[in-house]
């Protein structure tokens, strides 16, 4: 798939924005602070309906008005669509999404319509950061070929808010009561149904991640990744999730009733990172995670693949310059196999080798101004 053309009006630092892009390689080259991550995180909010970076979306509007508009007309193997967002400021009335003149009214609906790969500097997160991190890539990827997911973890987390309240409400009381007993089952179901979820997409990522660490290391890295139980306890997809849900539970209940807060269940499970037996976290090199990062950005694009039968649109910001030589060359290689569309954003204007047979648009940014 890939997005033909993008319509921004007052977002961030953009006034007017109309664009028409390759449908394989586009070069944004600027200065630092003109608006390059602005476009890219205007793509990302098209397919996931919000932003990857540290803002909430009233902080997305340009200064000094008071809504913003996203619009895009994408083309993909179901045809072509038009997704429009506007998002106002709350007195005049939040966030508003169509689907070809559509009006949508719950986000589950619509995921997957524009389906998108995000490598940016901060990702070295995923290595390097909390839990969250690495729960959050594997959330948002399920949760874009798989609206289920998505609507699971909004049950997961109104059901985690319900019960945390719950035992807050009992908190010192040490009582076990049967509207707790209630909310554990509960708690338990969705819990179970969420991690073999994710045990399920892992057995499908981590061979392909394998792969391509491989690949770009010639063969001197192995990659793995294990999911761990409430950060501790490694499980594979065959275990009896639920029984060991049900362990956690008897052994933190007292200690839940006494803190009044939920202490197990997937919002408090991890993902450890091993390269060659070690935890890379401790271990690696920052090249090291870098490189498992970029493998991981890769794999996730076989993974979308596989599941939705097209390739995702790749959105590479700032990344280029901080990968050597082989890594970029390897990047270059997989984005024109896969003939994918990209957006590569960049501060100086390199030279890649871009085969010929290969579209490459270039664009030039300044201050909210996009020329070719
Ligand atoms: N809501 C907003 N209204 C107006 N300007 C904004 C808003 N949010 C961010 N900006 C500004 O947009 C400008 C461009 O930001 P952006 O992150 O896109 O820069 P960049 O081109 O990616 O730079 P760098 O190379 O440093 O990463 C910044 O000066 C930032 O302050
Ligand atoms: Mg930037």
């Amino acid at each position: 798939m890939y997005l033909q053309r993008l319509f921004l009006n007052q977002f961030r630092n953009y006034s007017v924005l109309q664009q028409d892009f390759s449908s394989q390689v586009n070069i944004i080259t600027g200065q630092n602070a003109q608006g390059k991550t602005n476009l890219i995180e205007a793509i990302y909010y098209l397919s996931m309906f919000k932003t990857y970076r540290p803002a909430q979306d009233s902080q997305l509007i340009k200064a000094n008005t008071n809504a913003f508009a996203i619009s895009g007309a994408v083309r993909s193997k179901a045809g072509d669509l038009k997704i429009e967002v506007v998002y106002r400021n709350k007195e005049t009335g939040g966030k508003e999404i169509k689907i070809n003149g559509l009006k949508i009214r719950k986000i589950s609906e619509i995921l997957g319509n524009l389906t998108v790969v995000l490598f940016a500097p901060e990702d070295l997160n995923i290595v390097k950061g909390a839990p969250a991190e690495r729960r959050s890539l594997l959330d948002n990827d399920i949760s874009q070929v798989n609206p289920s997911y998505f609507i699971n973890l909004q049950r997961y987390n109104r059901i985690l808010a319900q019960r945390n309240h719950l035992l807050k409400r009992l908190s010192g009381s040490e009582k076990i009561t049967g509207e707790l007993l209630v909310w554990n089952e509960q708690f338990i179901l969705l819990s179970e149904e969420i991690i073999a979820k994710r045990l399920q997409v892992l057995e499908k990522l981590i061979p392909l991640t394998r792969l391509i660490q491989r690949k770009l290391t010639e063969g001197k890295e192995n990659l793995d990744i294990r999911y761990l139980l409430n950060r501790q306890k490694e499980i594979k997809k065959n275990d009896n999730i639920r029984s060991l849900l049900l362990e956690d539970l008897k052994k933190t209940q007292k200690e839940e009733l006494k803190r009044g807060m939920t202490l197990w269940g997937p919002h408090r499970d991890d993902l450890l990172i091993v390269l060659n037996g070690n935890d890379l976290k401790y271990f690696g090199s920052q090249g090291q995670h870098r490189t498992a990062v970029l493998a991981i950005k890769l794999a996730e694009l076989e993974y979308f693949k596989a599941e939705s039968g097209e390739y995702p649109i790749l959105l590479l910001d700032d990344v280029m310059s901080e990968l050597d030589q082989k890594r970029r060359e390897q990047l270059i290689q997989t984005i024109q196999e896969k003939a994918i569309q990209c957006f590569i954003t960049t501060t100086e204007d390199l030279a890649y080798p871009w085969s010929e047979k290969t579209t490459t648009q270039k664009f030039y940014i300044e201050q909210g101004v996009l020329n070719d």
